[in-house]
C-alpha cells in the first residue's frame, strides 16, 4: 500500500489535481495498484486564514508519505514568490529532492509549434539540478530604495551535489535505452566557476562507457532545442538553467497545459507536480488544462514502482491527443472535467487492447 499526500495547492491546482486523481484511480483499478489518500491544506487560503505557509510540521508529516502530488501555488492576494519558496521551495530543499524530471516529449505532430517536428524527433528528458544554484538564498538587498541599492545573489554548486545529480542523468541514459547521450548544459565559458560541472561531468561519465558524453552551453542549448532537438537525449543542467529549458520545452510539447514534473531523490518520498502555475485568472472556471498534473502522476507511478500504470497513462494521453479528442492544450479549449473522463476513457481502452 502506498501513501500519496495531495497538496493542491492555489488557483486552478484542485481542479487539475481532481482530474489527475481521477485517472489514477482508473488506473489503479487495472494494474492492481493500491494507494491511499492523505489531503492537506496549504497555500493561499490556508496562509490568509492562519498565518501558515509551511510549517515544520507539515514538512515532518511529509515524510511519512512515499510521494506527494501538488497542484500549483501561488496567489496575487499574497507577496510575490513567499508561497512558492515556503512550499514548492520547502518541500524541494526540506526532503533534498535534489532531481527535477522534466520529460520533454511530442504526443502528436500538430502541437508543436515549430514546423516537421515529429514525436519521433522530440523526446527527451531535462535533468534539473534542484537544490542548489541561484535558488539557495544565499544574498540579498543593501542600501535598499536608494540610488546606490546593491543586490548580490550567490549560485552555489557543490561537488557532491552536483555529481550526483549528473549520475542520476547517465543512469537514466542507460535506462531509457535510446540514444544513449547524456548532454552536460552550462555556461562554464562565462561563468568559471561552473567548471566543477566541467570536472564532475567527467569525473561522473567515467562510470558509464556506453554512454556518449555531450556538452553545451545553455544559450546554444536554447537555439539547439528549436533547431534539432532530436540529437538531445538526456540534459543535465543547472537549478536555474534547467528552469528556463524546460519551458522551452514546454512550448515545443504543445504548452504549460502538459508539462510535468518529478521532484526526486531516489528511494525517498518525492513530489510530482505540473510544470505551470496556478493561472488565477481561470481559477474556479472548469477550463485548465489538466493533462500537466495527469502526467504527474504518470511519473508518479513510474516512480512508486507500477511502470504498467505509467504506461497506460502515456497511451491514453498519446491517443486523446492524436485523435483530438482533447483538441488543444490550451486553457478553455475543453473543460477541465471533461478532459478528465476522455483521459479515463482512454485508460480504460488502452487497458482493455493490452488485454
Ligand atoms: C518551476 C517554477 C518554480 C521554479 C517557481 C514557482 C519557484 O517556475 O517549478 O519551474 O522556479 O523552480
Ligand atoms: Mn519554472
Amino acid at each position: 500500500m502506498r501513501s500519496i499526500a495531495v497538496l493542491a495547492g492555489d488557483g486552478i491546482g484542485e481542479e487539475v489535481v481532481r482530474e489527475g486523481l481521477k485517472v489514477l484511480e482508473t488506473v489503479a483499478a487495472v494494474t492492481g495498484f493500491k494507494y491511499t489518500l492523505e489531503h492537506y491544506p496549504y497555500g493561499a487560503e490556508h496562509y490568509l486564514k492562519t498565518g501558515e505557509t509551511f510549517p515544520d510540521s507539515a514538512l515532518r508529516a511529509m515524510k511519512d508519505h512515499d510521494a506527494i502530488l501538488l497542484g500549483a501555488i501561488g496567489d496575487p492576494r499574497v507577496e510575490t514568490g513567499m508561497l512558492e519558496r515556503a512550499i514548492i521551495g520547502g518541500v524541494r530543499f526540506g526532503l533534498d529532492l535534489y532531481v527535477n524530471l522534466r520529460p520533454i516529449k511530442l504526443y502528436a505532430e500538430h502541437l508543436c509549434p515549430l514546423k516537421g517536428v515529429t514525436p519521433a524527433q522530440l523526446d527527451l528528458v531535462v535533468v534539473r539540478e534542484n537544490t542548489e544554484g541561484a535558488y539557495v538564498g544565499l544574498g540579498g538587498i543593501m542600501k535598499k530604495q536608494t540610488d546606490n541599492e546593491v543586490a548580490i545573489c550567490n549560485m552555489v554548486w557543490t561537488r557532491s551535489g552536483t555529481e550526483r545529480v549528473i549520475r542520476y542523468g547517465f543512469e537514466l541514459a542507460k535506462k531509457r535505452g535510446k540514444a544513449k547521450r547524456v548532454t552536460l548544459v552550462d555556461k562554464a565559458n562565462a561563468i568559471r566557476p561552473m567548471d566543477l560541472w566541467t570536472r564532475a561531468f567527467a569525473a561522473v561519465g567515467e562510470e558509464f562507457p556506453e554512454i556518449e558524453r555531450d556538452h553545451a552551453y545553455i544559450d546554444a542549448a536554447c537555439m539547439w532545442l528549436i533547431k534539432n532537438s532530436d540529437w538531445f537525449d538526456v540534459i543535465v543542467t543547472d537549478n536555474l538553467f534547467g528552469d528556463i529549458i524546460t519551458d522551452l520545452g514546454a512550448m515545443l510539447q504543445g504548452g504549460l497545459g502538459i508539462a510535468a514534473s518529478g521532484n526526486i531523490h531516489p528511494g525517498k518520498v518525492s513530489m510530482f507536480e505540473p510544470i505551470h502555475g496556478s493561472a488565477p485568472k481561470y481559477k474556479g472556471k472548469n477550463a485548465a488544462c489538466p493533462v500537466a498534473t495527469v502526467n504527474a502522476v504518470q511519473l508518479m507511478l513510474e516512480y512508486m514502482g507500477d511502470p504498467e500504470g505509467a504506461g497506460l497513462i502515456d497511451k491514453a494521453i498519446a491517443s486523446a491527443l492524436g485523435k483530438k479528442k482533447i483538441p488543444s492544450l490550451r486553457a478553455g479549449a475543453i473543460p477541465t472535467d471533461e478532459c478528465g473522463d476522455i483521459l479515463v476513457e482512454e485508460v480504460k481502452a488502452q487497458a482493455t487492447a493490452a488485454g
